[in-house]
Formats: structure tokens, sequence, C-alpha cells
């Protein structure tokens, strides 16, 4: 196994980080356009092998594709993160075009990698990437849902005073402040319904922290969050790799499904070796049906300004 990937930043380092202390794959290339970023962050990674006994060869690269040539799995995290007041959306102009190039460059030396999009606006710069590659549908994934559920976990496992892990709950719809849905009717405490514990307004207020989620975080470092991002990307590439069918709520293209077509949407899907498998039909009720046609009409806007770029 061979994975790529792009952008050496606080996210992608941190996705690299978890490749290889889980030995994902025996080769993992780190590539960004900055001078040496990749070389450095790739070595002193490297370094920790022996102290944390992983053998992945950690490889770094300043825009040599040939280095990522022949990759199973690439990762794209390359482009400008927010800065505190900015939404996810105001990032568009610059990243659409590093994430077009990106994926063409990658494409040229691994035509059967299966993508992961992390750069933001991250359902528009999916959708992007399908349309730049031309590549089969079920190779393209865009990480989101992945984050935003391990948020909502977390603020339910605050405010339930129980383990993360023991809570099973999902965000799906777009990926920005206002357009996701934390499905709090299907969220469950080891098979019970997580409602049965939290009043009205305690809902309410976990929904909205998962939603500002990001924003929050950013407000407090400076700039987006890198650790819970870079360990959902990993835990993507981990599903896909060792072929694990693990139920992930991604962004992919819909035709059809959940009354969307012609648009990369955060669903729940089966992920495994080859990319996302299949999506599952949740069957949403009025209330979040609405939410997600509304989150979708969001979403289309924003692919709708690739078209002026
Ligand atoms: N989808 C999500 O859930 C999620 C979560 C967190 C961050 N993000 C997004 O991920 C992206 C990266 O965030 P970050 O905090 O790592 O930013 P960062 O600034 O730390 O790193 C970005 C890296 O990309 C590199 N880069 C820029 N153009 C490139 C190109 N053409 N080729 C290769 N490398 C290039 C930069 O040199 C930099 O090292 C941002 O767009 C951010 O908004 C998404």
């Amino acid at each position: 196994m061979k994975v790529t990937v792009v952008g050496a930043g606080a996210v992608g380092a941190t996705v690299a980080d978890n490749i290889a202390r889980k030995e994902l794959c025996e080769d993992l290339v780190l590539l960004d356009i900055k001078e040496g970023i990749a070389e450095g962050k790739a070595l002193d990674m490297m370094q920790t092998a022996a102290l944390l006994n992983f053998d992945t060869k950690i490889t770094g690269s300043t825009n040599d594709y040939s280095k990522t040539s022949g990759s199973d799995v690439v990762v794209i995290t390359s482009g400008l993160p927010r800065k505190p007041g900015m939404t996810r959306e105001e990032l568009i102009g610059v990243n659409a075009n590093i994430v077009k190039g990106v994926a063409q460059n990658i494409l040229q030396h691994s035509p059967e990698a299966i993508f992961i999009i992390i750069s933001n606006p991250m359902y528009t710069m999916t959708y992007l990437t399908l349309q730049a590659t031309g590549l089969p549908k079920k190779r393209i994934i865009g990480m989101g849902g992945a984050l935003d559920s391990a948020r909502f976990r977390c603020y339910l496992s605050m405010a339930l005073k129980c383990s993360p892990a023991d809570l099973n709950a999902l965000v799906i719809g777009g990926h920005g402040d206002t357009t996701m849905i934390p499905l709090m009717r299907y969220a469950t405490w080891n098979s019970v319904p997580v409602t049965e514990f939290l009043d009205a307004e305690q809902q309410k207020q976990i929904i909205s922290d998962t939603m500002v989620g990001g924003a929050t975080l950013t407000k407090l470092i400076g700039t987006s969050a890198w650790y819970a991002p870079g360990a959902a990307g990993a835990a993507m590439v981990e599903a896909i790799v060792r072929d694990e069918k693990k139920l992930i709520s991604c962004s992919v293209p819909l035709e059809g499904e959940y009354g969307q077509q012609d648009i990369c949407m955060g669903v729940p899907v089966i992920l495994g070796k080859n990319g996302w498998e299949q999506i599952l039909d949740y069957k949403l009720n009025e209330e979040e049906q609405a939410l997600f046609s509304k989150s979708a009409e969001a979403v289309r806007g924003m692919n709708d300004v690739l078209k002026t770029l």
C-alpha cells in the first residue's frame, strides 16, 4: 500500500502522523509546494519510528509528483485554512485553483488512486475534483462528516458524562457552520437513543456547539484545527486500506439519493477498498429532509461560484 498526502501543513502532517503510527501503508509520501517543508516533516516523523515502533517509510517531496507514483490513496489537504471570523466558503477562490492543479498532477502519476479531499470549502472541492479528474464517482470522497460526527460525539459525551466510544452519532449535509445537520434523533448511547437522557435545551446546545465546532477552535487557536481533522482523514484512509466496510459520513457525488443530484453532499456511506461502496438511505423525517434540501441549496450556490473563477 502506498498513500500520498498533499499539503504538509497542520492538517496534512497530522493525517500523515496518524497513518504512520497505525502503519496503514508501507510507503507514505508527503508533498508540499513550499520548499523543504514536506522533506523536513517527513524526516521528523521518521525519527519517531524508533520510539513509536512503526515501519511505515515516510518520504517528503517539494512538488515532485513522480515520488507519488502508484499511490493507492491520496489525501488532498493543500490550500489556505480559515482565519478567525472567516467562513470555509471564503476560501474558494484560492483553493479551487490549488485543488484542481493538485488533482490533475496526482492523476498523471496515480491513475488508480482513491481521492480523499479535505481542503475547504470541502464539498465544492470534492465536486471540483470529480469534474477535474473525470474519475469514477466511487473514488472521490470528501472528509467533513467524519470530523463533524466526532465533534458531535465529543459534545454528547461531555453532556452525558460518558465515553465517546459508547456513542453512535452522525452529522450529514454540508460542512459549513450553517449547513451541517447533526442527526440527534438517530444518535444512540449503546443502542439507547440519547434523546432519552437529554432535554430539549441540552439537545439544542449540543447541535449548535457541533455546528460551530470548527469556528470555536479557529477563534481559540487563531487558525483552523488539525488534531481531529487529521485523525478523521486517517480514519477514512484506514477504512479503505483495511477494507473495513465502515459506516462513515462522507461527502460523495449524489445521483438522486436524498433527493439530490449533480452535487457532493455528506451522507452515510460504507468505506472499503473500492472507495465509497454504498450510500445508506436513512429515513429522514420531514424536518431533517427540509434541512438537507436547504443545505444542498447552499452547497449548490457555492458550486456555482466555480463557473465564475
Ligand atoms: N474538511 C475538513 O473537515 C477540514 C478541517 C480542517 C481544515 N480543513 C482545510 O484543510 C486545508 C489545510 O489546512 P491546514 O490547517 O493544514 O493549512 P496549512 O496552511 O497549515 O497547510 C496547507 C499547506 O498546503 C500547502 N500548499 C498550498 N498550495 C499547494 C500546492 N499547490 N501544492 C501542494 N501544497 C500546497 C501549503 O504550502 C501548506 O503547507 C484548508 O483548506 C483548511 O480549511 C478542512
